[in-house]
């Protein structure tokens, strides 16, 4: 049986080719999910994701909305054109993320503000909005409803020169155990997925600010040297990183919750 039969998942940060969100919604597509509705506060790609999605998993089970994580608005019309197509939630993936590079004397509050909106605040609202209805997973599925955080290895490891990431990583991975305990009871499981080095486009964007800032001379030199951070020095592509999301979503997972999955080549085991 498909692994995410008869379920119905939202996803956000998901409209952008090669990122980890949309590598999720094609990953529970293939597991058999009733409907996936990616969501993006930006749909420059739309028209080509949704010429991909039909042509691989065919019409119907696949939309693509759009979401500002930060707006509480937007998380209800989105739920509620969710329910209106799939008739019910069982598991919402906070994937959204966003980094503005600099340290504490380079980082401006805005700045700071910024990232703390959309890594931490989306994922509280998206979570306080979805709960209502992940609560009635329990009733069609033994593993309940499932709430996926997408943190990152940033909420373990330090790094001077990306402050706002960090903090708002860090702070993630504890909305996401105290969310884990409170939600529990309504048999609402809520885990994290922490990505090591992943080749989407905020990475590279990513790699390029640190060729800029000096620290490597090239983005190639840069990827080679995150690779040999690892024990298995290697790097993730999303669709790697999407099968973790895969069994947190699915009732394999239905006695698993406030985990963290490190999904980083083992980068973590140095801190
Ligand atoms: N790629 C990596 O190496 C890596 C490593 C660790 C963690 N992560 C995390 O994985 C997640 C996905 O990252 P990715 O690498 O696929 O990056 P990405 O930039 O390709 O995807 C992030 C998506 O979030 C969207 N977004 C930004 N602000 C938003 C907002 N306010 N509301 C809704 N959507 C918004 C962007 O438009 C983009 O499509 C992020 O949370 C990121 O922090 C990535």
């Amino acid at each position: 049986m498909a692994r995410l039969q008869n379920k119905v998942a939202i996803v956000t940060g998901a409209g952008r080719i090669g990122n980890i969100g949309l590598a999720v919604c094609e990953a529970f597509l293939r597991e058999g999910a009733a409907g996936v509705v990616a969501t993006d506060i930006l749909l420059d790609d739309a028209a080509a994701i949704a010429a991909k999605m039909a042509d691989t998993h065919g019409e119907g089970r696949f939309q693509l909305l759009q979401l500002d994580v930060t707006s509480e608005a937007d998380w209800q019309r989105v739920v509620e054109e969710t329910v209106a197509s799939f008739g019910h939630l069982d598991v919402l993936v906070n994937n959204a993320g966003i980094s503005i590079h600099g340290g504490v004397e380079s980082t401006s509050l805005e700045d700071l503000r910024k990232v703390m909106a959309v890594n931490h605040d989306g994922v509280f609202l998206g979570t306080k909005v979805c709960a209502p209805l992940l609560a009635e997973a329990v009733n069609r599925h033994p593993g309940g409803g499932s709430i996926i955080n997408t943190a990152s290895m940033a909420s373990y490891m330090p790094n001077a020169n990306n402050i706002g990431y960090h903090v708002s990583k860090a702070a993630e991975r504890m909305l996401t155990i105290c969310s884990a305990v409170e939600f529990g009871p309504k048999k609402i499981r809520v885990n994290s997925v922490h990505p090591g080095t992943t080749m989407t486009p905020l990475i590279r964007q990513g790699l390029e600010d640190y060729v800029r800032g000096g620290l490597w001379s090239t983005t190639e030199e840069a990827e080679t040297a995150l690779a040999g951070m690892t024990p298995l020095n290697m790097n993730s592509q999303p669709e790697d990183t999407a099968h973790a999301f895969v069994y947190l979503a699915s009732d394999e997972s239905r006695f698993v919750t406030g985990a963290s999955i490190y999904h980083d080549g083992g980068i973590g085991l140095r801190y």
